[in-house]
């Protein structure tokens, strides 16, 4: 053993360390479409691969030279058996199902590339950022792979700027939506799998050491003060300017104190006007390093659980909600993920009367989130752990884990979001609970200003009504409870007088309670699938929901019809799940009238 080499490696390996801290790409890009940046977005050429050819050789092999090299033939002799620049184009972002007919129920892999131009600046960083791809993600530039991504509905970003030339570049990605047991959510779901980028791409363009990640709230224990966080990345050892933190309404403008590790913390004494749903009181926030500007826009609100009481700003809230799933409200549907979108939907729920939105059952594109800030609508925002994902296996455990982070790191500046989900509607057994206790301290440790719910469908049922004893109950801050009387069990007219009871002492939201209705199918308020039938389920539920002492919130299931591959009666449901108060053409039932008549009650009775 040569024990000079020895020494040698001893002196290299902390430099080494420390260079690849210092260049350390891996901390997200807070905010990207505020960035500089070129966006990807538009058609894309696409190569349905349902047999994944263009990754796996004859042998089931991964390829040296798949589809993602984007080679061209060269001469008239030579075989080459995929050309994208001759291939039919998928639009980006967008589902591709409702893009093709053939894709209509596709589950597997499809192929996307795009060409593009681009002229580093020198020393500039570069990275490719995606909203979204569903489900599995492997990104190649100029033909070598950058990353990979597990997960239909969080943004992921990867540093290309060592695979990008000058000049004429570009990028391919593997997308593959299949269904896999060991996913998140698991094979069983009541939603279309829509597959494809279903949200917009865009390529960062970022100084040499640039602004990453930063969160920017009003203390939740202290609403005089300010906590600011910013982490820098890039090459953290080059010289650089000042950091500074502007929020010019409230006159501050602020040099931040930066650490070898690319952190700085600032703690401010301020008044800002409160965010809430009647204020939406925005501010401008500003962070400048090194002539970089980034710019958001931030409310500042507190919310904490009292007793059985939400408490927003310090005053008891009780959440007039809807759930929503994130499909376009027109167009055939299909995920939502633009701002005419988001404006659509959540203006559908301020018109019910809604001061709550539930964002079901996964992360729902950023846009969403800033303009539910913007309109003041409170958020329960949730990851796909849904139904039965198999909560005995660790990396199972660590998909939800992953999925958790990108969503509370991509959303910690948002002030309409107060709740966050863990899970919907898991069966009752220690290894689930272990799982989402796992997930609850996770949500925590990440971000202890907000609170931590989940939605849940077992209830002990008594000679004296429901009893609320999941032992989930114990550990969240808020209590989901998804229940369908008069459409899953009883009768709608036997549900008024259905009793609740919790041994708890914690706030109670119902996160689920409606029924079907085919809009424009009416008859007698027996006979299901009318619009009467759904109309008196809301009635019946709604005098039930009033006599439950601890209730502070309602999300009825849903705000509009959705695509479900589970929902194929003929005639009635045609693959789509009937639960909505607006059908999918966007016209409403009589059930929507029936909860906002309840809502303006209870906004009356508030004041
Ligand atoms: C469940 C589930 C929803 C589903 C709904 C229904 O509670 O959470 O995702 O769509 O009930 O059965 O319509």
């Amino acid at each position: 053993m040569n024990y000079k080499n020895l020494w040698v490696a001893f002196l290299i390996l902390p430099l080494l360390v420390f260079v690849g801290k210092a260049n350390a790409q891996d901390v997200y890009v807070q905010n990207a479409y505020a960035r500089d940046l070129i966006s990807l977005d538009g058609h894309w050429n696409r190569i349905i691969d349902p047999y994944e050819n263009g990754y796996y050789n004859h042998r089931y092999l991964p390829h040296e030279d798949g589809y993602f090299k984007n080679a061209q033939v060269k001469n008239k002799s030579e075989l080459l058996e995929y050309n994208f620049s001759t291939s039919d184009k998928l639009h980006v972002p967008g589902d591709w199902n409702t893009q093709e007919s053939q894709l209509f129920l596709y589950e597997g892999t499809v192929w996307y590339h795009k060409d593009f131009s681009l002229n580093k600046k020198v020393g500039y960083r570069y990275l490719v950022h995606f909203g979204a791809v569903n489900y599995q993600a492997i990104v190649y530039v100029n033909g070598v792979k950058v990353g990979d991504h597990e997960g239909g509905f969080t943004s992921f970003q990867f540093d290309i700027s060592d695979k990008l030339v000058n000049g004429k570049n570009f990028v391919v990605v593997k997308v593959d939506n299949r269904r896999e047991r060991n996913q998140v959510p698991t094979v069983n779901t009541d939603w279309w799998n829509y597959g494809g980028i279903t949200r917009p791409v865009a390529i960062l363009e970022l100084p040499g050491t640039y602004v990453a990640d930063y969160s920017v709230q009003l203390d939740n224990a202290n609403s005089k003060m300010i906590n600011a966080s910013v982490t820098l990345a890039g090459n953290l050892k080059a010289k650089h300017g000042d950091l500074l933190l502007s929020i010019p309404e409230l006159n501050i403008k602020q040099k931040m104190q930066i650490s070898a590790d690319g952190q700085a913390k600032l703690t401010l004494a301020a008044s800002p006007q409160l965010w809430s749903p009647e204020h939406p009181k925005l501010y401008d926030v500003e962070i400048n390093f090194n002539g970089e500007v980034v710019r958001d826009r931030i409310g500042f609100r507190t919310v904490a659980v009292k007793g059985e009481n939400i408490e927003l700003n310090g005053k008891s809230v009780f959440l007039r909600g809807i759930s929503i799933h994130e499909e376009a409200p027109f167009n055939g549907g299909g995920r939502a993920w633009s701002e005419d979108d988001a404006r659509t939907l959540l203006r559908w729920a301020k018109d019910l009367g809604c001061n709550f939105v539930r964002l079901a059952h996964y992360p729902h594109n950023e846009t969403m989130l800033k303009i539910a800030d913007e309109m003041g609508l409170l958020v329960w925002s949730e990851i796909p752990v849904y139904w039965t994902v198999m909560f005995e296996d660790k990396a199972v455990y660590a998909k939800a884990e992953k999925q958790l982070t990108e969503m509370i790191t991509r959303d910690k500046n948002r002030a309409s979001i107060i709740l966050w989900s863990v899970a919907n509607e898991t069966p009752v057994k220690q290894e689930r609970l272990n799982f989402l206790s796992g997930l609850i301290n996770k949500t925590r440790e990440l971000d202890g200003t907000r609170l931590v719910t989940a939605a849940m469908d077992t209830q002990t049922t008594t000679k004296d009504g429901k009893v609320i004893d999941d032992p989930l109950a114990s550990v969240v801050d808020v209590i989901g409870i998804n229940s369908y009387c008069g459409w899953y069990y009883e009768v709608p007219e036997n549900c008024a007088s259905q009793k609740w009871a919790s041994k708890y002492n914690k706030p109670l939201i119902m996160s689920e309670v409606g029924a079907d209705a085919l809009q424009g199918k009416l008859g007698d308020k027996t006979e299901r699938w009318t619009e009467e039938y759904q109309a008196e389920v809301f009635r019946q539920n709604i005098a039930m929901m009033e006599n439950i002492s601890a209730l502070r919130g309602v999300s009825p299931w849903i705000l509009k019809d959705f695509r479900s591959p589970r929902r194929s009666l003929p005639d009635i449901q045609d693959f789509y799940n009937r639960k909505g108060l607006v059908s999918e053409a966007g016209v409403r039932k009589q059930a929507w009238y029936v909860l906002r008549d309840y809502y303006k009650k209870k906004e009356s009775s508030a004041e």
